[in-house]
């Protein structure tokens, strides 16, 4: 056994035991005849004393080496308010070195800032760090309250494929070529959207998944090119409806994590009085000192003018549910879309959607999509409404970006275990990188 106890767990009542402990050594000192060391793991930080036979191997050990100490717990005769376990230390009987470490490339302790690429290339050890593990562990808990609160609610979790066809949120398609079908591309999915559609039509009327999702844009600090979402789809339901369901998921979410008890219903405005009294479609409503301050901006303009392009864009995506049947000023159409804002974050966004292939087809023709090209892209969706598609809706929060800020942090990559860094790269590991020949020649690939 390595451990009967770990290393945030002994108190006064565990006096006069014999304990085993297994952690990193956070630090050593050795005062003449007596030395201490400070062992750490997850739990916290327990201090260990020595008598003076073990000073000779004290001092061979590294800091952040892996070692189990085994003794009798003993009170203290002053506590240690800076520890959970500052009443007690251990007085070890054997110390055993089961991984010893090298001198770190870089510094774990926080008062010092280690550059972000040396955070990044060092992740693991990065993730020692308190702020990072309080992050991480806030990241599960609040993953595993929004799974208890649609659980609850009589949603089921249902994976999606990765290995998808292009879908459409707007951004670039990660590329996956087939080796199989040689010349032929899967895309990574911007996100489950076709998907969830799809399984309405098939009648799970309440679907959720917390999922990756993949694209292909310029990062910033609230973007990453895999991040995840709380995926969510109903069928039946008008807006209200899950508009007040998610109000009282990010209720029960912020109890169970954070112990705050937000009031519900949040803040509504119309986009058109957003930007015209904000000029935002994500304004900031903090005033000085409600810390969360959540609103809905509803009643998004159906399809948004591309210069690039030179053609009109879904503003959410092409699914969304006009509100209109008149599209003979594009502009003034508006759409069944709403996103999710906190203190000035989109943290998530849906629409109702269509559910008859007359107005879908007029949509995609709105959005010039030739009918040929609508039937290649999206033809086995606009089959499947043919047979039977209940009135649906639904809603993506950005998982990582709720919880950054629930975390207080501002960058969304300080509570992803292994981000990418602005270029997309991951330091560590070094992905992207360089195939061989073969493995191009097996996927009928050249490089230009
Ligand atoms: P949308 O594209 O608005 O909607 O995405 C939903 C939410 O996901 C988050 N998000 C991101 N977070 C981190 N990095 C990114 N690159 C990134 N892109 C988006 C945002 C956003 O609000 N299928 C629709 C949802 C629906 O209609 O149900 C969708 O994906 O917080």
């Amino acid at each position: 056994m390595y451990r009967t106890k770990n290393c945030g767990e002994l108190r006064k009542k565990h006096e006069g035991q014999e304990v085993k402990l297994a952690g990193w050594v956070h630090s050593i000192r050795i005062g003449g005849k007596f030395g201490f060391m400070d062992l750490r793991d997850r739990y916290g930080i327990t201090q260990i004393f020595f008598k003076e036979k073990f000073t000779e191997q004290l001092k061979d050990i590294k800091r952040e080496s892996v070692v189990s100490v085994s003794g009798k717990v003993k009170a203290k005769p002053k506590a240690n308010p800076k520890l959970q376990t500052g009443e007690v230390e251990l007085t070890a009987e054997e110390l055993k070195i089961l991984s010893p470490a090298e001198p770190l490339p870089m510094e774990l302790d926080e008062s010092i800032e280690s550059t972000e690429e040396t955070r990044l290339s060092y992740r693991y050890l990065d993730l020692r760090k308190p702020r990072m593990q309080k992050n991480l562990i806030l990241r599960h808990k609040t993953a595993f309250a929004v799974r208890e609160f649609l659980n609850k609610e009589g949603f089921i979790e249902i994976e999606t494929p990765l290995l998808a066809k292009s879908t459409p949120e707007g951004a670039r398609d990660y590329l996956v070529p087939s080796r199989v079908n040689k010349g032929k591309f899967y895309a990574l999915p911007q996100s489950p959207q076709i998907f969830k559609q799809l399984l309405m039509i098939a009648g799970y009327d309440k679907y959720f998944q917390i999922v990756k999702c993949l694209r292909d844009e310029d990062l910033r600090a609230d973007r990453q090119p895999e991040f995840t979402q709380i995926d969510i789809e109903m069928s039946f339901i008008e807006q209200d409806d899950i508009l007040s369901m998610c109000e009282r998921l990010v209720k029960h979410v912020f109890k169970k994590v954070l112990n705050i008890e937000l009031e519900i219903p949040f803040q509504r405005m119309t986009y058109k009085e957003a930007m015209e009294k904000h000029n935002s479609d994500k304004p900031d409503l903090r005033k000085e000192g409600d810390k969360f301050k959540f609103l809905w901006v509803v009643d998004f303009p159906m399809f948004e003018y591309s210069e690039e392009d030179d053609r009109y864009k879904a503003m959410h995506h092409p699914f969304t549910m006009p509100n209109t049947i008149d599209f003979s000023e594009m502009d003034k159409v508006l759409s069944k879309g709403y996103d999710l804002v906190l203190n000035g974050w989109e943290v998530g966004g849906g629409s109702l959607r269509i559910f008859n292939t007359e107005m879908q087809e007029k949509v995609f023709s709105a959005l010039g999509l030739s009918e040929e090209e609508a039937k290649s892209k999206f033809g086995f969706l606009m089959e499947a409404m043919k047979y039977g598609n209940p009135p649906l809706g639904g809603i993506a929060f950005g998982f990582d970006r709720l919880v950054a800020l629930m975390a207080g942090e501002t960058s969304i990559r300080e509570v992803i275990a292994f981000p990418k860094n602005k270029d997309a790269e991951d330091l560590m590991t070094k992905a992207p990188s360089d195939v061989s020949k073969e493995q191009l020649d097996e996927l009928g690939l050249k490089l230009k």
